[in-house]
């Protein structure tokens, strides 16, 4: 039982990369296990502030093996540039970063596709992050995709290009007028795809079965959030992965039975960046200031994150298909000074009020039901203590373990590494 995951609950951009990097002293493996680089994880600590998008958010710690699993999708040029980050601070990724030869990659077509897929949906789009997410995953279960494995083969480029010609058709087929050059974006590519070469390649679960053996620590990364779950999330406004804790066994190979402790984290309040529905979002100040104060906005696209009440049924919801063990609750200095504070407890339907997540939770078919809390004055970034905090924080971490029956943990309050409350 030496693996330990850690999830998202919401919608994505919990605070997932600022928490491994928080646990990351406690391991000797960091390994993600889905999404690619839709994501971003940012890291605040010594002043500076990362955002990765493909690396594990174990990276700064020179000690650690970072792992990038079969489940995750590599888009080499963005890979490219986050590793020429991390050479200005000298890390050395040559040594501390392995890839698996089973991840698949996102091909300069699989972002036209998705470009174009977005396009012909009109009003209906995802909000994709239009990196080539779905595109790839779809020629991954297609079984037509291409992987990290291939291109140390004899074979790849004539692979490569048999894929390209056939996206090239689906493009025609589509008929969406979109400006590319393929040439200057198939030169990037393939000079990124030399940088992979040079990294450790690995057959990570392989890698992860002896260091299970060998007694070695390890935290699988989750990206994304649980309610953008393929299966489980408020499908189609998801992404094309399993989010959930049954893609960490998928995404990196290793058994359910290897599995300790599930961490999921949680905003005080709730965000969503693209489409989709989101019952407890805001229109009016409450949810200006939280945008404003939070500093919503994506770490990846830079589009402003919808914001809105903490939804207990949602979240309740997440932690049972998660089977999560342990809370974190993040940025509940974001709060401070707020009138009051909501928490949706149910949904309204037309003739009943419910408390489990239904089939569809749109604005026509639910409404949220809340109650109100009282707030807090003080400023929470500086407390370093859990008996120093608020009274009135104190009381809402205590409903919230009342009603989510699973102990908060950890209690984030603002970006860096030191703001971070363990609770024993
Ligand atoms: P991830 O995708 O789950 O890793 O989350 P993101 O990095 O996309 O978004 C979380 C944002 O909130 C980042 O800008 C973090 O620096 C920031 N953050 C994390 N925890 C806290 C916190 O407790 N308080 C505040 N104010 N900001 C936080
Ligand atoms: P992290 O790991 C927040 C959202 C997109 C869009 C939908 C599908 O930082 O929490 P995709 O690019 O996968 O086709 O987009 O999912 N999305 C995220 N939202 N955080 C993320 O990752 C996300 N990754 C994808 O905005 O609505
Ligand atoms: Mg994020």
């Amino acid at each position: 039982m030496s693996v330990d995951l850690l999830l998202g609950l919401q919608w994505g951009d919990e605070g997932k990369g600022k928490i491994v990097d928080v646990l990351t002293k406690n391991y000797d493996i960091i390994a993600r296990f889905q999404g690619g680089p839709n994501a971003g994880h940012t890291l605040e600590f010594e002043g500076i502030k990362h955002v990765l998008h493909t690396i594990p958010s174990g990276i700064f710690h020179k000690k650690v093996i970072n792992l990038i699993g079969n489940g995750v999708v590599i888009d080499p040029v963005i890979f490219k540039s986050e590793l020429n980050e991390l050479k200005k601070f000298k890390i050395d990724y040559k040594k501390n970063l392995y890839v698996s030869n089973k991840a698949h990659l996102i091909l300069p077509t699989h972002r036209l596709l998705d470009i174009a897929s977005e396009k012909s949906k009109g009003k209906g789009k995802i909000g994709s992050t239009l990196k080539g997410i779905g595109p790839t995953y779809m020629d991954k279960t297609g079984r037509n995709g291409l992987r990290v494995g291939d291109i140390f083969m004899a074979n790849w480029q004539k692979k490569y290009d048999k894929i390209k010609k056939k996206h090239l058709k689906i493009l025609e087929f589509y008929n969406i007028e979109i400006d590319f050059n393929l040439i200057q974006i198939e030169k990037d590519f393939f000079e990124s795809i030399n940088i992979i070469k040079e990294l450790i390649v690995v057959e990570s679960e392989n890698f992860l079965f002896n260091a299970i053996k060998d007694g070695k620590k390890i935290l699988a990364e989750g990206a994304q959030g649980s309610l953008l779950d393929v299966d489980f999330g408020t499908y189609p406004y998801v992404t094309s992965s399993t989010t959930t804790a049954a893609g960490a066994c998928t995404g990196l190979g290793i058994p359910p039975r290897s599995i300790n402790n599930v961490f999921g984290i949680f905003k005080a309040y709730t965000t969503r960046v693209g489409s989709g529905p989101f019952p407890t979002e805001l229109f009016d100040d409450f949810g200006e200031k939280m945008s404003k104060i939070g500093n919503e906005f994506g770490s990846t696209t830079g589009r402003s994150r919808r914001c809105g009440w903490l939804d207990l049924v949602a979240l309740k919801y997440s932690i049972r298909i998660n089977g999560v063990s342990q809370l974190m609750m993040m940025k509940g200095d974001v709060l401070s000074g707020f009138d009051y504070i909501k928490v949706c407890t149910a949904y309204k339907t037309k003739n009943e009020i419910i408390k489990y997540f239904p089939f569809s939770i749109s604005n026509e078919d639910i409404k949220p039901s809340y109650i109100e809390i009282d707030a807090w004055e003080e400023d929470l970034t500086k407390i370093k203590n859990e008996k120093k905090l608020p009274l009135n924080f104190k009381k809402y971490i205590k409903f919230l373990e009342k009603e989510l029956e699973v102990p908060i943990k950890i209690v984030s309050v603002g970006p860096d590494r030191e703001q971070t409350i363990l609770r024993i």
